[in-house]
């Protein structure tokens, strides 16, 4: 078997070009959804986040503003941040880039985010109401592998997932999509025992592990659907999924590559998440 490649960037490209639309609509209430991107420090792969997430805000019409605060900056003055951005009504979603230097409580900067303004759909209150089956705010990348699946028309109730990798960025609220969708959900973390074990349930299988073609041919079930997370540069500058395509490529019957897979869905449903934002600012 040679599995289909899943263009996530035609898809993507569908999805902005949507949303596109739907800012022209806004236009005619007054309104330009705005997106504040705050990146602190110099991390080199956030640099270049921020900047493929601003560039494609202002090609689907959206306003963007990226600030850039020094590594040393304290985590009050990253709060006052925040907060000023919270009071902003031309910022419809805010965006704090993960990670933060270590000096900085994660947790503590994305729970000063305004919920309604999280596009992230990283604060309790978005994690909480997606627990519970209300999901307002959907974190962009696990939303991305739904809007994947949904064009691919693949069936998840009842299926058998597997998501590899528990991260509150990815790994839990994938879970908690696929359940929602009635799937049966398996979710693994670094502890798993005989990952292959579960792998090789999977009719549908997500990795985002961060570890470099971890996941090989022999895990997978024959016929399963396979969406890799992960964007690792190796040592000859060339980037590298989760998973090895190759060998996942005679047994899977679909699969994302790396790059043009999960990553440019990640942005398009950001540009979803900032657009409806500001649709809910809109009087009923
Ligand atoms: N760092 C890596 N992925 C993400 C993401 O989706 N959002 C934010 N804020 N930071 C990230």
């Amino acid at each position: 078997m040679s599995a289909r490649i899943i263009d996530g960037k035609a898809l993507s490209a569908t999805i902005k070009a949507q949303v596109a639309q739907r800012v022209q609509t806004l236009a005619h209430h007054g309104i330009t959804p705005g997106l504040a991107v705050v990146l602190v420090g110099e991390d080199a792969a956030s640099q270049v986040y921020v900047r493929n997430k601003a560039a494609a805000c202002e090609k689907a019409g959206l306003h963007s503003k990226v600030i850039r605060l020094a590594a040393d900056t304290s985590e009050e003055t990253l709060l006052e941040v925040v907060r000023t951005l919270n009071g902003d009504a031309d910022v419809h979603g805010i965006l704090v880039q993960l990670p933060l230097p270590s000096h900085m409580n994660a947790g503590k900067v994305i729970e000063t985010i305004a919920p309604a303004k999280d596009v992230d759909g990283f604060h309790i209150s978005n994690a909480g109401l997606l627990m519970t089956g209300r999901p307002l705010v959907r974190p962009c990348t696990p939303y991305g592998i739904m809007k994947i699946l949904e064009s691919e028309n693949v069936v998840l109730r009842g299926a058998e997932a597997v998501v590899v990798g528990a991260s509150n960025i990815v790994g839990k609220p994938m879970a908690l999509l696929l359940l929602a969708a009635g799937a049966t959900v398996t979710l693994c973390n670094s502890k798993t025992r005989d990952l292959g074990a579960q792998t090789r349930r999977a009719d549908v299988l997500v990795v985002a592990t961060g570890h470099s073609r971890m996941i090989t041919g022999d895990m997978i079930k024959p016929g399963a659907i396979v969406i890799d997370v992960g964007i690792n540069r190796q040592a000859d500058g060339k980037l590298a999924g989760d998973v090895d395509f190759e060998s996942a490529c005679k047994v899977a019957s679909a699969i994302t590559p790396v790059p043009g897979g999960v990553g440019p869905m990640t942005i398009a449903m950001l540009l979803v998440n900032t657009l409806e934002a500001a649709e809910r600012c809109l009087p009923i």
